[in-house]
């Protein structure tokens, strides 16, 4: 393979270290050529789940719209990044950069990934479209980012209000340690508290290898009215069995949070002891609406035993905002055309109406208030309440 490298390009990739290498090739697009989105994300690692829901929505996507757009071919390549080597996200958005020559990079399954390839975006002035990491600075890190997913301050506030008002006054925090972590453990707290509400103790979890056992028995012994808990999905079902055998339930200890700890991927194997968790969030396969019933239909027939997640429809809107900004340009854009074709974009997605912020390049969508309840012997999150245009920064 390397052998048909172009000699100058060899030069570039093997001098990537210096970023200023990836704006020394010209970027020719040819109407012939296909165009090519390199996909990103943690294929293996604790958070494949991630990797695997986002290929499979990307690829269903695709499969219902057609592999052609603005009479140019798609096509998808896919990268695994392993999810928790930033540096490894980094060469893998280069070298799609260069060798590959790839219209979009897309993916990023967490927020430090993000982080790492938002300066190859810049460099190459290649749009970027965030499909999974929630932290809310993302956007701000490169003017090519785009999200299609979510933020923390966004999924988090609603939960926060309904607590108080749900007579929930003493809560333990939880949070994973690490920026989404961080923007929800804020966000919480700050409109918590302000609405007269206490948090009793706050902890953070390791991101590797972590034990959930000796936090929920801080928090039991605490006694809290409710325990607050942010997990990047992946995780919930870990927090859920310590959660139950520790018997927090039992101590009339309620669990709410944003929904990563009770993701779709995960919930059905977490099953009864999920029943009750209240959650504020964009995703629920059970949402009730024409479009995201023949989404989980789909997603389901295309991919046995996989229940859609809240990632999924990350990377299925992403697509969607790429196809739409190229039949918006004509099919041989610039990076800057493109993104700019994507601001202000609006659309009804299957988790509801959604657009694209112009100022900010970020979501803005509806936010559901939601229970886990069985259903049918299987847990589900049953949506009760929302709010709708919901901007990036959370609740006013
Ligand atoms: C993130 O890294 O931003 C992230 C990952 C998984 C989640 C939420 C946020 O569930």
């Amino acid at each position: 393979m390397k052998d048909r490298i172009h000699p100058t390009r060899r030069r570039v990739l093997q001098g990537l270290a210096g970023a200023t290498a990836l704006t020394a090739l010209p970027r020719f697009a040819y109407a012939a050529d296909p165009v090519k989105i390199g996909l990103i994300l943690p294929m293996t690692g604790p958070f494949a789940s991630t990797g695997r829901q986002i290929a499979a929505a990307c690829r269903f996507y695709m499969q219902q719209k057609g592999d052609t757009v603005a009479g140019r071919k798609i096509e998808l390549i896919l990268k695994d990044d392993t999810g928790l080597a930033p540096e490894t996200t980094k060469r893998i958005a280069q070298e799609m950069v260069v060798q590959d020559k790839v219209t979009a990079l897309a993916g990023f399954g967490l927020t430090p990934l993000a982080f790492a390839a938002a300066p190859v975006a810049t460099e190459a002035k290649v749009p970027m479209m965030v499909m999974a990491a929630g932290t809310q600075v993302i956007p701000q890190r490169s003017p090519f980012i785009v999200r299609s997913g979510f933020t923390l301050p966004q999924t988090t506030s609603p939960i926060a209000d309904w607590a108080f008002k749900n007579n929930i006054r003493r809560v333990f925090s939880m949070v994973t340690d690490f920026a989404p972590g961080l923007d929800a453990e804020r966000t919480f707290q700050t409109r918590f508290t302000a609405a007269g509400g206490t948090i009793v103790e706050s902890v953070r979890t390791p991101l590797r290898n972590p034990d959930y056992a000796p936090f929920l028995q801080r928090a039991k012994d605490a006694k809290p009215d409710a325990l607050f808990v942010f997990v990047p999905s992946g995780e919930g079902l870990a927090v859920m069995k310590q959660f139950d055998e520790r018997g927090l339930r039992q101590a009339g200890i309620r669990m709410i949070g944003p929904g990563d700890v009770v993701d779709d991927d995960l919930l059905e194997s977490m099953g009864a002891p999920a029943a009750g968790v209240i959650t504020s969030f964009h995703y629920s396969a059970a949402h009730e609406s024409p479009e995201n019933r023949a989404y989980v239909d789909g997603m389901m027939k295309a991919n046995p035993g996989m229940r859609p997640n809240f990632h999924s429809v990350g990377g299925y809107d992403g697509m969607h905002l790429i196809y739409e900004s190229l039949k918006k340009t004509g099919g041989t854009a610039t990076g800057e055309q493109l993104v700019e074709a994507m601001k202000g974009m609006k659309w009804m997605s299957p988790r509801g109406p959604m657009s694209i912020d112009p100022a900010t390049r970020d979501v803005v969508q509806t936010i559901y208030l939601r229970e886990v309840k069985m259903v049918n012997g299987k847990p589900w999150n049953i949506e009760f309440d929302k709010f709708e245009n919901v901007g990036p920064a959370g609740l006013g």
